[in-house]
């Protein structure tokens, strides 16, 4: 059976000095009380590696919030797969809607970057998800069907070590949450398209966490959904009481 997930992405926040102390406070809490669901937080690059040292590997993992499209070699202030491998990480976010949006990061960059994760035996997170304008226009199925693409290239082994992340963009960081019949719904329409491309076995296994102003307050009905197996979280993976608050939704 799939995963249930609880999933914090830091974005550009915290000093090195100040994700320690995050990361500390986080992994003393769940130590002391085992999750009931697998817990990752995804940290700026210069975080990775004191992080991984800090941390206990059986309660929280550890990933980057991106990684290069190339191999190696003369791409100045790029971070490789391999390097990201090598602090001891073992996920990548990719495909988030900042990226797609500021960084211009195409469905062709995405199926690279989810390739050389994946070589380098990271687990991709990989991000969907519509504009509130393609929202209004009901197009948000077509949307995420062809975000989808740059993971659909993979066989069915590479496609497994997948977890999605449906992120509305208009939902990210607005506090305007979506209701948990919309979640419920396009996780179910995502779910559909992976069974039509890799079966339904495969479909099954795939977690889908949803993404966008999530909080303590409503996890617990986002969550609760068939097809929602737990959430990324922005601004309330930033403090560790609200990180935990948001994981004890799955606590029975
Ligand atoms: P917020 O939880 O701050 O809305 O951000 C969601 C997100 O973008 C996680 O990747």
């Amino acid at each position: 059976m799939r995963k249930n997930i609880v999933a914090g992405n830091w974005k550009m926040n915290k000093t090195l000095q100040e994700g320690i102390v995050l990361a500390k406070e986080l992994n003393e809490m769940l130590v002391a009380e085992k999750p009931n669901c697998d817990v990752v937080i995804c940290t700026p690059f210069i975080h990775l590696a004191s992080v991984a040292s800090i941390i206990d590997a059986s309660v929280l993992g550890l990933g980057a919030e991106n990684c290069a499209d190339k191999v190696s070699g003369a791409y100045t202030g790029e971070v490789s797969a391999e390097m990201v491998a090598s602090t001891g990480a073992q996920y990548v976010i990719l495909g988030h809607s900042e990226r797609r949006a500021y960084y211009h990061e195409t469905v062709e960059i995405l199926e690279e970057k989810v390739k050389l994760a994946l070589a380098n035996n990271l687990q991709p997170i990989f991000c969907i998800g519509e504009v509130e304008a393609e929202r209004d226009a009901n197009k948000q199925n077509e949307v995420v069907a062809a975000q989808l693409a740059s993971v659909f290239s993979l066989s069915a082994e590479d496609f497994s070590k997948v977890i999605l992340a449906y992120e509305p963009v208009w939902a990210i960081g607005t506090g305007k949450t979506a209701t948990p019949e919309q979640a419920q719904e396009i996780h179910a329409y995502i779910r559909s398209l992976v069974a039509d491309k890799y079966g339904a076995e495969v479909a099954d296994n795939t977690s889908i966490l949803y993404g966008g102003s999530c909080k303590p307050s409503n996890a617990k009905e986002l969550f609760a959904n068939p097809d929602v197996d737990g959430g990324l979280i922005g601004g309330a993976a930033l403090k560790a009481s609200d990180f935990k608050g948001i994981i004890d939704a799955f606590k029975v």
